[in-house]
């Protein structure tokens, strides 16, 4: 018998665009959108060889709106792709719903360890980083700098819990003591009590993630405080994107990241000169994750023709992938996390410099992922 061929999908894909448009996440969510768009718009409107159509919905980074949201997007607007978000514990359960519907996800920021951990699943994927990886290079970065205690500090939900984790585990590994840790409910910003309590601790260095709104003002505080002779390290959320109104306040800060200003490649310069000029902005480490989750699409779709019911396929092309990123090349583990080097950042001037590798190549561990 002849094989009947079978006919592909044609008209638009419906991406669900899952973001922050308000909130302290505001910016960031409007970099991954821009960058998203930006290799949608660099490929001509098309992935795979079909047009993409967007719906938006903002997720005011409100866990206890996650559900409703994202179901808007599932059953009122029957999205073909799922985008989002910033915040890990949205993210988590947009993961939960991209499980039960089996939609496909690509998660452009939310490091929660569990996404590519015990919820790993065939139809979800990361184009950023697990809260493990940047924490976990910090803490290997300290205690190579000869830093032999730490305070940490941070906002206390998933990704913060989490990145200092991925921290002590380095740090104590390299015979580091953590001396506090500090911590304060998401999105709170009232950080001078605790930073008293970090004076009085006096440790030799300290580590801490917050990002957005809430790392201006921390890194501002810090400085205020009369702390910068405690050297202050973090994950790079604590620097990208924010350098423009922390000031002189955050030079010398130290961070690990999976992107840098100066990297000076072809495949970075090109896209900061196009991203520049879309937006009249310079981009940051949001932006390239959201270009990277579309170009994580658009190697899924054109591996499946444009057909995204083709799931074992999709994501057996996103695992044989390089994606060539701005940050540099990287690869797509197992359990769907990207597998990337950790640069060492210093803040100079207005720029989070490279100062080298902190980690090479590295992959989350994946606890818990059963694939
Ligand atoms: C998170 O919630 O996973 C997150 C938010 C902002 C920056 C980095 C991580």
């Amino acid at each position: 018998m002849t094989p009947v061929a079978q006919a592909q999908p044609t008209g638009k894909i419906k991406v669900g665009l899952m973001l922050p448009a308000t909130g302290t996440f505001a910016a960031l969510g409007t970099a991954i959108e821009n960058g998203f768009k930006l290799h949608v718009i660099e490929q001509g409107g098309k992935l795979g060889g079909r047009e993409i159509e967007f719906v938006k919905v903002d997720d005011e980074s409100d866990a206890a709106k996650a559900m409703d949201n994202v179901n808007k997007l599932i059953k009122r607007d029957n999205v073909d792709v799922l985008i989002g978000t910033v915040h890990s514990g949205v993210a988590m359960a947009m993961a939960k719903a991209a499980k039960e519907s089996g939609k496909l996800l690509i998660v452009p920021n939310a490091g929660a360890d569990a996404i590519t951990g015990p919820m790993c699943g065939p139809n979800i994927f990361r184009s950023s980083f697990s809260s493990w990886q940047p924490g976990y290079a910090a803490g290997e970065a300290m205690a190579k700098k000869g830093h032999k205690t730490a305070v940490t500090i941070t906002w206390k939900y998933a990704a913060g819990d989490e990145m200092v984790r991925g921290f002590k585990e380095a740090f104590e590994k390299n015979g580091g003591k953590i001396v506090k840790e500090l911590n304060l409910p998401f999105p709170n910003v009232e950080f001078q009590a605790l930073l008293t309590e970090v004076a009085a601790a006096k440790p030799e260095a300290v580590f801490g993630f917050f990002a957005g709104g809430g790392a201006v003002k921390f890194v501002k505080d810090y400085a205020a405080a009369g702390l910068k002779k405690i050297p202050l390290y973090g994950t790079g959320f604590l620097t990208d994107g924010t350098l423009e109104a922390q000031g002189a306040d955050a030079v010398g800060v130290l961070t690990t990241l999976h992107y840098a200003d100066g990297l000076n490649t072809p495949k970075d310069n090109a896209f900061r000169l196009a991203y520049v000029k879309a937006y009249k902005m310079q981009p940051d480490v949001y932006a390239v994750q959201g270009y990277d989750a579309a170009q994580m699409l658009g190697v899924g779709l054109a591996a499946t023709r444009g057909d995204v019911a083709k799931k074992a396929e999709f994501a057996a092309a996103l695992r044989a992938a390089t994606i060539d990123s701005p940050r540099g090349k990287f690869t797509i583990s197992k359990a769907h996390n990207p597998v990337q080097d950790m640069y060492l950042r210093e803040v100079s001037g207005k720029e989070n410099k490279v100062v080298g590798i902190a980690s090479k190549a590295l992959s989350d561990p994946a606890r818990g992922c059963r694939m």
